[in-house]
């Protein structure tokens, strides 16, 4: 059984992981509505992806022992500049949910809690393959600018996730 403190800090985890669900959601939505289906396509995966980060910290604090807390979710961005903006937006959110694990892993170890820092390893990964990702999404759509072409080639190769 983790602290009280790691118990708060893994559900607010389940929290933030939901969220990145409704933020890739929400930029679903606005990639359908600008006819960028293959950015629909991508980030709908996106989303469920971050359901399935979000599962896994459930079992994880329902395996220990621990109580799961739901706590409402925030309202995501609904609106974006361009794909490129999408996508800058994604990885900076990406960053932003690394420094969160970065923080479990370091309470982790502070608490000598040796547990739940082997269940966060799974978490380093994925976060540098989540970065990695959306980065070079990224570095490709700067390289096109506004090139209806290039546009439309990127969106098509992200339908195909
Ligand atoms: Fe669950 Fe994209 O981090």
């Amino acid at each position: 059984m983790f602290s009280k403190k790691m118990e708060e800090a893994l559900n607010n985890q389940v929290n933030a992981e939901f969220y990145s669900a409704w933020y890739y959601l929400s930029m679903a939505v606005w990639a359908k509505n600008k006819g960028f289906d293959g950015t629909y396509n991508f980030m709908v995966k996106q989303a469920q992806e971050e359901e399935g980060h979000a599962m896994k910290f459930i079992n994880y604090i329902i395996d220990v022992g621990g109580k799961v807390e739901l706590k409402g979710i925030e309202k995501p961005p609904a609106s974006f500049e361009s794909l490129k903006d999408v996508f800058a937006k994604a990885l900076e959110h990406e960053k932003y949910v690394t420094s969160l694990i970065n923080k479990l892993v370091a309470l982790a170890e502070e608490e000598k809690d040796y547990a739940t820092y082997n269940f966060l390893q799974w978490f380093i990964e994925e976060q540098v393959e989540e970065e990695s990702t959306m980065s070079g999404i990224l570095t490709k759509l700067e390289m096109i600018g506004d090139s209806k072409n290039g546009l439309f080639m990127i969106d098509s190769k992200l339908g195909e996730r």
